[in-house]
């Protein structure tokens, strides 16, 4: 369990930025598709192209990879570009879904799979905190 939080571990056996842009792409589909998705798909522009781009470069960086994310979008905190959305557990939980069926499409180890949905789910209730708060 240790390995993934190391240095660039997580990011390399995530497959690095082409890995990292497949689950990204996976996990939007799952959200277009699955029923649990489609709330939290309205949520979103019609156009994924930006957000898909935003969530791989976050996530490179996030896995240990290059950290290039505020030098293409700016200085960001996940919770707060979040606080205007309403999201509650159910948002929450559709999202961690999207992405856990997303990562059964990748070529990941089932250690790295865990790791990446124990870890996300940190994030996310954060936003769903801090979501709460402004919107009660
Ligand atoms: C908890 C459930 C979540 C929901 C429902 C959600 C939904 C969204 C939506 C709708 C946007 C677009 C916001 C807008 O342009 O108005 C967005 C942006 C974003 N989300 Fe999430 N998200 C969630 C969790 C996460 C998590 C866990 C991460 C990272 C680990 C993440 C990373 C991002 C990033 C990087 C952006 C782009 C922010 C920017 O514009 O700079 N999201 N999210």
């Amino acid at each position: 369990m240790q390995k993934y939080g190391v240095m660039d571990a997580s990011y390399q056996a995530a497959g690095g930025e082409q890995g990292i842009k497949k689950l990204v792409d996976e996990f939007y589909n799952q959200m277009e598709t699955l029923k649990q998705g489609k709330h939290i798909r309205a949520m979103h522009t019609d156009d994924l192209g930006v957000i898909k781009d935003k969530l791989s470069v976050f996530l490179m960086g996030w896995l240990g990879g290059p950290r290039n994310y505020a030098k293409k979008y700016g200085q960001m905190s996940i919770p707060m570009v979040h606080k205007h959305l309403v999201i509650g557990e159910e948002e929450r939980d559709a999202w961690l879904f999207c992405m856990q069926e997303a990562l059964k499409y990748q070529d990941y180890d089932e250690e790295l799979k865990q790791y990446l949905i124990r870890e996300l789910a940190r994030p996310a209730e954060a936003i769903r905190r801090v979501s709460q708060m402004e919107h009660g």
